[in-house]
């Protein structure tokens, strides 16, 4: 189990760097993060290489017992690229290149950017080999933006198409062209989108897929010289949970595990992304993730959020472990004194004294160290799975579908698809049931019960996938907007929801989406959703075919349409629910009723405010409890089990105070 910080030598002058060394180790700490950003002090003109620095840094915490990943440093370009090389700078859409000097500044098919990010790579890699403090690597940093759009990009944008579809015939059909006269005869007349809410969507769609490519082909140029020099080293990058840009299945094939950074938004309520962000984390790889940064105060690079409260640090920590993290470093060991992140407080302040967040700090890693052994070699094991697709988020980015108004959907926010997902996930949340987010098309033989909201992108095989789950005897949902489009973003000839009309027993002949202010009653035709929920936003008129309505609306004009529907279909049941509900007891009774089919029973029933998750191994089971309020919680649990923390048996009630965390072995 690894416990420690981002540090950063580079930052403090090196008589400093036996104390820190010393405090972290007398804190639990045995591990670091290094050198992410520091190209030009690794490299202070082209080809000479110097890193004498990181070696002594890594000698003294190595004497403390401190292992350490290193940062390949090509988020942040040094001023000589730059100069030397000015096409490495990320074309902006007004064809003025980026302003060297904040970071994530580079165009990613730049041929000299990729040479020097090689290059860079290749020298770290053999230089840090042998060194016994190192243990890993991390590529680059939070993959993402910027988009470019030079004419590199252009270029390796047209090749990118050709290379998948293979003929000009086949671009044309796929994005379907013959519309407003958008035929292209040539490769060169492949133009990149520069809006996404009205160039062509099918087109818009592929662009995204490409610039996604675009950040996993340069990280993989750099993993295949790591795997090559480093091969006892593990490889992670530090993702950003639902951060759109990048297709975190693909990034992560070249990794060993998935690591993050989790800044929540501090405050009670916001517990809950992070919890859905963890669990897309370990759905990547499909195994446990590690945190690579974490809030360790106030943060901002402008104006900055509230502090962390005594417990609160320590909550979050348990909470990302309770997920499966199985590595964890806080964000960042002091506070600079300089630079665009001073007010991106550490553990410890400008004053570089260990106060309050440390001593709370080094609390939490004793706890973890205390309960590594029973924690090694466990995961999470979810009996429901719910799809995410980057496909869906980037199609409903192009095409808002509602609640984007205008039509043309320019002012849409948030993204739909990420909205439906969480609505479903955070009753999952609130019932204390663990769910895998898994990519669709994965095998999903060991899952009782698969959520698929607003699957808006799908191809044939992937409908049929669904099918054949629910025959065999899957509980599956969908909602509205499933089943729209083909795998390149056109629209499927049938009527909907397509090929899983027969698994839902219905047929949507119409739907619509509605304004803001606009709702539709319904009405309960089942014990299992009581209430009178208000639709909103996005309203299919379901007519029921073989399901039957668990929710009918009230309105004369859907007089016989269905709003929610309950179809058995082979051995499995397929519920669809044709509109987005205002109120979250709406989907805690839906979610009540999916776990019953399902056959889903989560091991206790968590009070508001307190998050159950389990980690389970071949020694049992580990139960997690978690206060995310301020205010003490009463838990109903099974008695005579010993919480970790404390070494105490439960009774049946288990008092949390406040941010209170319990780890039961069941
Ligand atoms: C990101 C980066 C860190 C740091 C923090 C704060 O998460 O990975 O290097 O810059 O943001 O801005
Ligand atoms: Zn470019």
């Amino acid at each position: 189990m690894y416990v420690g910080v981002d540090y950063y030598p580079e930052h403090w002058p090196k008589t400093r760097w036996a104390t820190d060394a010393k405090l972290m180790k007398a804190a639990g700490f045995n591990v670091v993060r290094l050198a992410e950003f520091a190209w030009v002090k690794m490299e202070p003109e082209e080809g000479r290489f110097d890193f004498r620095w990181l070696d002594e840094a890594l000698s003294v915490l190595h004497k403390q017992g401190i292992s350490a990943i290193l940062g390949t440093p090509t988020a942040a370009m040094p001023a000589w690229v730059a100069r030397k090389y000015p096409e490495t700078l990320a074309m902006q859409l007004d064809g003025q290149r980026i302003t060297w000097g904040v970071r994530k500044n580079n165009c990613f098919s730049a041929g000299a950017y990729r040479l020097l990010s090689q290059r860079i790579t290749k020298a770290m890699a053999q230089h840090f080999a042998a060194n016994p403090a190192v243990i890993g690597w991390q590529t680059d940093n939070e993959f993402g933006s910027p988009q470019c759009y030079c004419d590199n990009c252009k270029g390796t944008w047209q090749d990118w198409l050709k290379a998948k579809y293979g003929s000009l015939d086949e671009v044309n059909r796929a994005w379907g062209t013959h519309f407003w006269g958008h035929k292209v005869q040539t490769w060169g007349e492949i133009h990149m989108p520069a809006d996404m809410h009205a160039h062509n969507p099918s087109l818009c769609l592929d662009w995204k897929r490409f610039w996604s490519w675009q950040n996993v082909r340069f990280q993989h140029d750099q993993t295949v010289i790591l795997r090559r020099e480093c091969p006892r080293h593990f490889i992670t990058h530090n993702l950003m949970g639902f951060a759109p840009d990048v297709n975190y299945f693909d990034l992560s094939a070249d990794l060993d595990h998935a690591s993050w950074d989790n800044y929540p938004s501090l405050g009670g309520a916001e517990a809950y992304d992070p919890a859905a962000s963890a669990d897309l984390m370990r759905g990547v790889k499909g195994k446990n993730f590690w945190i690579m940064e974490q809030t360790a105060g106030p943060h901002g690079w402008g104006s900055y959020t509230r502090n962390p409260r005594p417990g609160e640090m320590r909550k979050q920590f348990f909470q990302q472990v309770g997920h499966g993290a199985d590595g964890f470093l806080w964000f960042r060991w002091r506070s600079c004194t300089v630079g665009r992140e001073q007010y991106w407080h550490g553990l410890l302040g400008h004053d570089g004294k260990a106060f309050r967040r440390y001593r709370e700090a080094a609390q939490t890693a004793k706890d973890f160290h205390k309960v590594g052994k029973e924690l090694a070699g466990t995961t999470v094991k979810a009996e429901a799975a719910m799809f995410y697709d980057y496909d869906s988020v980037w199609a409903f980015d192009i095409q808002p579908a509602y609640n984007g108004w205008n039509f043309f959907g320019a002012n849409a926010s948030a993204n739909r698809y990420q909205e439906a997902v969480k609505r479903y996930h955070r009753a999952l949340f609130r019932a204390g049931v663990n769910v895998d987010l898994v990519r669709p098309g994965q095998d999903l033989s060991g899952y009782k019960l698969v959520l698929a909201p607003h699957q808006y992108v799908m191809p044939d095989p992937l409908a049929q996938q669904l099918s054949d789950y629910v025959r065999q005897g899957g509980v599956l949902l969908c909602d509205s907007r499933t089943g729209v489009k083909d795998a390149t973003g056109l629209c499927h000839e049938r009527t909907l929801p397509g090929l899983l009309s027969r698994a839902f027993g219905i047929r949507i002949e119409e739907y619509e989406a509605l304004h803001e202010g606009v709702s539709y009653a319904t009405q309960s035709k089942t014990s299992g959703l009581p209430g009178a929920y208000q639709a909103v936003q996005t309203c299919d008129w379901i007519t029921p075919e073989k399901a039957e309505t668990l929710l009918a609306y009230k309105d004369w004009h859907l007089k016989g349409l269905a709003a929610v529907t309950q179809n058995k279909f082979g051995r499995g049941q397929g519920f669809y629910v044709g509109a987005n509900f205002q109120e979250d007891a709406f989907y805690d009774h839906l979610v009540a009723g999916l776990l019953k089919a399902a056959r889903i029973q989560p091991l206790v029933v968590p009070p508001a405010g307190v998050e159950a998750t389990a980690r389970q191994g071949a020694n049992g089971t580990l139960l997690f409890l978690i206060n995310h309020t301020e205010e003490p919680k009463a838990v109903k649990v099974p008695a005579g089990k010993v919480d970790l923390l404390t070494g105490k048996k439960t009774a049946a009630t288990l008092q949390l105070g406040i941010y209170g965390v319990a780890i039961l072995k069941i």
